[in-house]
């Protein structure tokens, strides 16, 4: 009797499901942090769940000679709702991805060729850093600073996930040194020194 009653919850549960399955972006509307409002679910396709972007090499010619590829729900609206993402690290042999911080998702890194030194820097200002090697992987808890460096000499690459599909993106130098903060901020508020804030602004882009 008692598994008849279970059974018919179970039945009457599930044909009256409340969850959803899904939730793909609908990039028009809002985004908030509970992420987009859904696309009407007679228009989701299998395409709205593939992400083909991460299969080509991200353009290294620049400054710091790496590609940052995300495929964030911005890029993959299917990731909306799911709480994570993915990304793809191309580093040329002199690249580094500048220290920087995602304030809304922990990060893992798989290595899948070559060498990256990775580190971040806790919030007690302690040092993890190592250098990772194809086929190894590294996390970088949410929120604090981090860098990978190409420790190889060659071409390196590395898949990156977020347990976040919109995680962020701030990089300290150009929060320093990319916009219009004047140089008497940035010199009282970092104790560097006049000419090195010009030059950094200069490279980065910098006014005031
Ligand atoms: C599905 O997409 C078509 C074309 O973009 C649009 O006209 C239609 O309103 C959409 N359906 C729903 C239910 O939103
Ligand atoms: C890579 O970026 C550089 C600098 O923006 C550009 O000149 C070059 O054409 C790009 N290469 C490719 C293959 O897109
Ligand atoms: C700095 O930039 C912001 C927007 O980026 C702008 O609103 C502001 O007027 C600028 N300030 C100066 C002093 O240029």
């Amino acid at each position: 009797m008692l598994h008849i009653f279970f059974l018919f919850v179970l039945l009457f549960s599930s044909s009256h499901a409340s969850v959803q399955d899904f939730c793909v972006a609908d990039l028009k509307g809002p985004n908030s942090p509970a992420g987009y409002i859904c696309k009407a679910e007679a228009n989701v396709t299998v395409d709205d769940f593939v992400f083909t972007g991460l299969s080509k090499a991200g353009n290294t010619s620049n400054l710091i000679s790496a590609a940052v590829s995300p495929a964030f729900v911005a890029q993959f609206p299917g990731v909306n709702g799911l709480g994570l993402s993915i990304a793809r690290l191309d580093l040329a042999p002199a690249g580094v991805i500048p220290i920087h911080t995602h304030p809304g998702a922990s990060e893992i890194l798989v290595v899948t060729q070559g060498k990256i030194t990775a580190g971040f820097i806790s919030s007690a200002n302690s040092v993890y850093v190592k250098t990772v090697k194809r086929g190894e992987v590294f996390v970088f808890p949410q929120g604090l600073l981090h860098f990978q460096v190409n420790a190889g000499g060659r071409k390196a690459i590395a898949f990156v996930s977020f347990n976040s599909p919109n995680p962020g993106l701030q990089i300290l130098d150009f929060a320093l040194f990319a916009n219009n903060l004047t140089s008497a901020l940035v010199e009282k508020t970092t104790f560097l020194d006049p000419a090195q804030v010009k030059k950094l602004k200069g490279i980065l882009g910098g006014t005031g």
